[in-house]
């Protein structure tokens, strides 16, 4: 079984560029399906969920060219609008191929999504706008769902119960060449969602107001396909600058959007680290030890993301004082506790919603299996502060959302490598 092997301990030093948005990346590669001929999409992250969804192109007809960063992809072909169970089950992101296939042939047959097993995560809200938008879904017993939309899409006022991240994607999709004009309101605001739209507009899409409160999309008839390079993945550069914290290090992060981290520098600076933010990076220096850094809450963009709940958590284990982390979005995503558990990390839980840790002035080193893609993270932080030799397996969960993992830190001095 494959498993990263490291010696904690060492100081994190030097510079690292952030790769490009998986949650980026992932809606912009199914958008591509919306729009004629061949899309380039540049800044797109080798990562396990990506090629399982340039995989689901090639069956729908698609031809997949990857060079690197660099994916070409001419949906000319595209012909199929079915998706086999065990590609839906991949991933969570695939779920966004229904509004672009739907848009593109007036049908999708799809199952329910796989993705990090952090909660329950229906897709009713998905269900519902593209109900009001002429999609009739007959749902099977083997949780398979056909969608038809015979008289094609057309606009809607649409108001999502929660702002939702792969609905508002969803919804935007569908809308981009409904007839008519469709309004979302309550839609989701991270920054995912404006560069999925900032592609659209490129293709020619007619958008208004991503990235805020209200979306207000005109139908067009065509779209035309463009190239692209997607944003860097603010919560990667979270991650990394995670590790030069509990390290006490000092790193600099490459291209990377200052504004898209406004949300966790605050936590990072309430910890005692010095940030210094410029056009396109962002450099962390660590104090020697880390201050307990409050109250922490969970919230929808523009608050403090989920996704960055488990490693400023590997933060609060070895902080002076007691954090307390509130997870409000989703409703299992403390399965990182009890790895962390085994570094010697004081972490206590109430309703699998709120953590309450007491920094410790050292931890242990340990063997610890990563349960999903950000708590496994969480894992590879705790291990490269913690004093000796950790194996960490369950390898594939942070495949998902980190290229090579091992590299990136060993690039900054970590002494961890990749064993099989
Ligand atoms: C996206 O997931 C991200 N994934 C997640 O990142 C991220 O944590 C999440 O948004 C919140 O920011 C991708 O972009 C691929 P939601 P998504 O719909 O779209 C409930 C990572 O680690 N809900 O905003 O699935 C849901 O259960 C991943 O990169 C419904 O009830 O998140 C959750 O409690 C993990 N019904 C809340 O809304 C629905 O139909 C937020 O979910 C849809 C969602």
């Amino acid at each position: 079984m494959e498993r990263l092997v490291i010696d904690g301990g060492k100081k994190l030093k030097g510079e690292i560029t952030v790769q490009g948005a998986k949650n980026s990346v992932l809606p912009v590669i199914a958008a591509t399906l919306a729009a004629d001929g061949v899309s380039v999409i540049h800044n797109c992250p080798m990562l396990c969920d990506v090629t399982a969804e340039l995989d689901i192109l090639r069956l729908l007809g698609c031809e997949v060219e990857i060079s690197g960063s660099c994916v070409r992809i001419d949906s000319t072909k595209a012909t199929r609008c079915e998706i086999p169970e065990n590609l839906m089950r991949e991933m969570r992101s695939s779920i966004i191929f229904l509004g672009s296939l739907i848009a593109r042939f007036g049908c999708a047959r799809v199952s329910v999504p796989g993705g990090c097993d952090i909660g329950e995560r229906p897709i009713d809200y998905h269900l519902a706008l593209l109900e009001k938008m002429g999609v009739r879904t007959v749902c099977g017993c083997d949780g398979c769902l056909r969608c038809e939309c015979p008289d094609g899409l057309h606009a809607a006022r649409i108001t999502l119960p929660y702002p939702s991240v792969g609905a508002t994607e969803n919804a935007i999709l569908a809308a981009v060449k409904a007839k008519g004009t469709t309004v979302i309101e309550n839609a989701a605001r991270e920054p995912e969602i404006a560069d999925l739209a900032d592609f659209l507009i490129k293709c020619g899409a007619r958008i208004d107001g991503a990235g805020e409160r209200t979306i207000i999309i005109e139908g067009v008839k065509r779209l035309e396909a463009c190239e692209y390079s997607v944003i860097p993945d603010r919560i990667i550069a979270a991650t990394f600058m995670s590790a030069a914290a509990v390290t006490g290090g000092k790193i600099t992060l490459r291209k990377v959007c200052p504004e898209h981290l406004a949300p966790v520098l605050p936590c990072f600076e309430a910890s005692g680290c010095a940030i210094k933010s410029y056009s396109d990076c962002v450099t962390v220096s660590a104090p020697k030890r880390l201050k307990s850094m409050g109250v922490i809450r969970t919230n929808p963009y523009p608050g403090f993301p989920t996704d960055c709940q488990a490693v400023v958590m590997a933060m609060a284990c070895v902080a002076d004082g007691v954090t307390v982390i509130t997870e409000r979005i989703f409703e299992n995503r403390f399965r990182h506790v009890a790895p962390l558990r085994r570094f010697g990390a004081q972490i206590e839980t109430e309703n699998n919603a709120v953590a309450i840790i007491e920094g410790k002035e050292s931890l242990n080193a340990a063997k610890a299996c990563s349960t999903d893609l950000r708590g496994g993270t969480a894992l590879v932080i705790a291990a490269l502060a913690a004093r000796g030799r950790s194996e960490i397996t369950g390898l594939h969960h942070i495949d998902r959302g980190c290229e090579r993992i091992e590299n990136c830190f060993s690039g900054l001095g970590g002494q961890i490598k990749r064993l099989d």
